[in-house]
């Protein structure tokens, strides 16, 4: 890299003196464009429940999520991403309600595309909200099959195509599944849905509030760290990306976001597609219980944090922050 002349010729701090000089040179900009929003829906009507871990975040029956969503594409956001809480009485060992074209997160993608078809909405792809074991996939004995999964994984995620999601979100770390999904969609004339696949998802403890959030932590059995990576290892999460990307993924996703910013920015300098990061709920949980308590500026933190994933090469970021930060960043 080119050396700065030596001071005083070079003073860099010529270039923060005012708010107008420092836009002008800013290396990166955040927008609501960067967000998509992740959303909790129950059944039930004109409802919201708190959601104890994630203070600001409620569960929303899918009249007010209606309501939310159209209030997000009136930000500028570009997207919602859907999360059902699964009554625990149609949790099975099979998952079959993942597939029932009349779930919670089918109903509600109809709901908001036909009152709000400017938003994007993108759904998980995965078995835990429905297996009553807690497992993004399908367990046999002490094993969380791969195989067998897949083919439960097509299932979902044609009934959810046909709902009118726009995006997938493979989030199972199964093997194979994105080409599986991507063949199905293919061969059932769904060639517009888009893939973003959770390529990079390390076994973390950072999921813990979602897990309240979406009921499936009580039910889980052991851990998932036969199927996500291990928070040890960089290399392995490019040949993740590598596979899903020749299956088949549009975009890819890297997950957490804040303690994994090493592998967004591999991930996006190296394959330079659109690459996103979740900021998941445990970050959230950790950033909104220090603004709580005023240790973090709230207004300050909440953009500085989001700006580290565009720094990084992030196309966008999954952020339960979305409405908040889009609303600051209008100010
Ligand atoms: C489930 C899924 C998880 C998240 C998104 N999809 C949890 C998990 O894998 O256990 C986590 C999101 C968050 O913590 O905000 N496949």
């Amino acid at each position: 890299m080119l050396q700065p002349a030596p001071f005083p010729a070079s003073r860099p701090r010529r270039l923060r003196q005012a708010p107008w000089i420092r836009s002008m040179v800013a290396e990166n900009v955040l927008t609501p464009a960067d967000f998509i929003w992740p959303c909790f829906v129950i059944d039930g009507q004109d409802r919201a429940e708190p959601i104890a871990s994630m203070p600001g975040v409620d569960r929303l029956t899918i009249d007010r999520l209606v309501a939310q969503a159209r209030e997000a594409r009136d930000l500028g956001i570009p997207a919602i991403a859907i999360f059902p809480y699964t009554d625990p009485a149609v949790k099975s060992p099979g998952a079959e309600e993942a597939w029932n074209p009349e779930n919670l997160v089918c109903r509600a993608t109809r709901a908001v595309k036909a009152a709000v078809p400017e938003i994007g909405v993108m759904l998980d792809v995965a078995l835990d909200p429905y297996n009553s074991d807690g497992h993004d996939g399908i367990v046999q004995g002490n094993e969380i099959v791969n195989d067998e999964t897949l083919i439960a994984l097509e299932k979902q995620a044609l009934a959810q195509a046909e709902a009118g999601c726009d995006i997938l979100g493979p989030s199972d770390m199964m093997d194979g599944r994105i080409g599986v999904i991507r063949r199905a969609l293919e061969a059932h004339d769904f060639q517009n849905v888009a893939i973003m696949s959770y390529a990079a998802k390390f076994a973390s403890a950072f999921y813990g509030p979602f897990r309240d959030a979406v009921g499936s932590g009580g039910a889980l059995k052991g851990d998932k760290k036969t199927y996500q990576m291990d928070p040890a290892n960089t290399d392995e999460a490019l040949r993740e990306v590598a596979a899903d990307l020749a299956e088949g993924a549009d975009m890819v996703m890297v997950k957490p976001g804040m303690p994994y910013l090493d592998i967004c920015q591999r991930v996006a300098a190296e394959f330079r597609v659109p690459t996103f990061a979740y900021q998941v709920s445990g970050e959230y949980a950790m950033l909104k219980g220090a603004m709580g308590n005023g240790w973090i500026d709230a207004r300050i933190g909440t953009l500085e944090a989001l700006m580290a994933f565009k720094r990084a090469g992030c196309s966008g970021v999954l952020t339960y922050f979305a409405l908040d930060a889009a609303r600051l960043l209008r100010e």
